[in-house]
């Protein structure tokens, strides 16, 4: 029988799936979408999810992260080697593709929505066969890639140990564009200071957004954070990262108009 991967309901506490709010009274920053997985999805699901995704202990009922664990990257990975984190992989197109032209470093993809972790799972399969076009044919599998299905803000607060990312990456988070939503945004002041928290010295959070209000803010928030400076001075925008590919996401916004913004913060 297959089995049935959890949904974001199951990963939340009681009181959030009530309340809509999680342990911290946050609003969540993500939406309920379908949870049903494509037949190759769940084959991926099936058969090759213990490669890749973290086993997160929840055994506290109040969060989803049990907040006495720690994510070891030394352990998991095997080795000791520059880390990557991608929150809000979506369907892991760039996630995938910087592992398979970076085997020097580890990553670590974070995401909520069950289609998208099964996703990453399918084209970390197809990867390591042509870096250039993950999503081809079959290949190696990465040793160097991990998911976790967790809030990233959980993870954030208490599951990663400080200073040990070299890098952040928050590629097209979900704008809640409504002025009555802009409290789910991921990107707020507060969320400065955790990345700040998990990031090594001289380490690196990369932002990129196609709704201008949002990189405005981003902007902001970057440039009054405490921990961080900003890599083209203040105020300034980055060019377009190159280790980030093209994504579904991004696709839909400069087919709607929309402009990217690049951000690049430096821990300092
Ligand atoms: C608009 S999509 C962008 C996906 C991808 N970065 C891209 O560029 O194609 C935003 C993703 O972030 C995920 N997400 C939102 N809040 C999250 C959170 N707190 N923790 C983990 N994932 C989150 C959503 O489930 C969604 O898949």
């Amino acid at each position: 029988m297959p089995e049935t991967p959890p949904t974001p309901d199951d990963l939340r506490p009681p009181t959030e799936r009530r309340t809509g709010e999680n342990f911290f009274r946050r609003p969540l920053s993500y939406v309920r979408r379908t949870e049903r997985l494509t037949v190759g999805q769940q084959r991926a699901w099936d058969t090759r999810r213990h490669r890749y995704l973290v086993d997160v202990p929840r055994e506290h009922r109040e969060l989803s992260v049990d907040p006495d664990w720690r994510f070891d990257a030394a352990a998991e990975f095997g080795r000791t080697a520059p880390v990557v984190l991608e929150i809000g992989t979506g369907l892991g197109e760039c996630i995938v593709h910087a592992a398979a032209s970076h085997p020097e470093r580890d990553h670590v993809a974070v995401e909520v929505y069950t289609p998208g972790v099964a996703q990453v799972i399918v084209r970390a399969g197809h990867a390591g066969a042509d870096p250039a076009d993950a999503g081809g044919a079959p290949g190696q599998e990465l040793d160097n890639l991990r998911i976790m299905q967790v809030d990233a803000l959980e993870l954030l607060r208490h599951g990663l140990p400080e200073a040990s990312l070299d890098e952040l990456w928050i590629f097209f988070p979900d704008p809640w564009p409504k002025q009555r939503h802009h409290k789910r945004r991921l990107v707020t002041p507060e969320f400065a200071e955790l990345a700040a928290r998990v990031l090594r010295p001289g380490g690196r959070w990369r932002l990129a957004t196609d709704w201008a209000q949002y990189g405005e803010v981003m902007l902001k928030v970057g440039d009054a954070a405490e921990g961080f400076r900003n890599a083209h001075g203040p105020g300034g925008r980055a060019p377009r990262f190159e280790g980030r590919v093209m994504t579904s996401f991004e696709r839909k916004g400069l087919n709607a108009g929309r402009a990217v913004t690049d951000l690049e913060f430096v821990r300092v």
